[in-house]
């Protein structure tokens, strides 16, 4: 049935900030963007309490997640930069029955992906925020959950350890443009991407100029890519 009026409720579940915005069926703001601060510790009772919050004005049918962590059919596998009591909380089922409405959750840097990517060849996708998000789509399909972030890089440390935000305010821009230069280039020659898009609150620290395949997409784009979990 063709259901043009569909309100979708879209959640970014981050490190340090939950957003939410409503969209229409093509996956246009419906509604300003809210936000509200990540609750500490961010337990699962917590972060929902805010999502509660931030939703109690709102109107809509279904529901997309964006989670910070490994998620597969909406079950909570790591979460490094919230909580360990995620692991293994069904937050689809959870959220779906205190909202009473369809709720669908998958990786935040997945959900960034959907939204930018145009279908065409290997595309990459890394975040840059509390952590080091990554999405890979193959032809415009996605292959679930890569967890480059916690990959190695360099000096017996990860791409978040090096590139996450706690790496950026301990060590400085200046150093942090140097290392994202490297881990670009690493990233090139790792997967021979036709596009790299960089999402995230941080790509406002990029300095160096970069070459045409490369992409920064807005942040938003973290809500607005909800919309394909239930379209495509
Ligand atoms: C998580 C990823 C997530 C990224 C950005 C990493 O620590 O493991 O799943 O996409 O942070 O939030």
């Amino acid at each position: 049935m063709n259901q043009p009026q569909l309100r979708t409720l879209a959640v970014d579940i981050g490190g340090s900030g939950i957003k939410v915005m409503v969209l229409d069926v093509e996956g246009n703001p419906l509604s300003d963007r809210q936000r509200l601060k990540t609750p500490h510790p961010a337990t699962p009772p917590q972060v929902i309490d805010t999502i509660l919050t931030l939703v109690k004005e709102q109107e809509y049918d279904r529901v997309s997640v964006g989670f910070p962590g490994v998620v597969q059919s909406g079950v909570i596998k790591t979460a490094v930069n919230l909580h360990d009591d995620w692991l293994q909380y069904d937050l689809a089922t959870s959220l779906s029955q205190l909202l009473s409405k369809p709720v669908k959750v998958a990786n935040d840097a997945d959900i960034q992906g959907l939204g930018a990517i145009s279908g065409n060849g290997i595309e990459l996708v890394i975040t840059l925020g509390t952590g080091f998000g990554s999405a890979l789509f193959v032809e415009g399909k996605l292959v679930p959950n890569l967890e480059m972030g916690h990959h190695p890089f360099r000096k017996r440390e990860t791409y978040e350890q090096q590139l996450g935000r706690a790496a950026l305010e301990k060590h400085g821009g200046k150093k942090w443009n140097v290392r994202l230069e490297t881990a670009i280039a690493h990233l090139e020659h790792l997967f021979n991407y036709n596009t790299l898009y960089i999402g995230g609150g941080e790509t406002k620290q990029i300095k160096f100029a970069l070459p045409a395949k490369i992409k920064i997409i807005p942040n938003v784009i973290g809500l607005l890519g909800g919309i394909k979990l239930w379209t495509s």
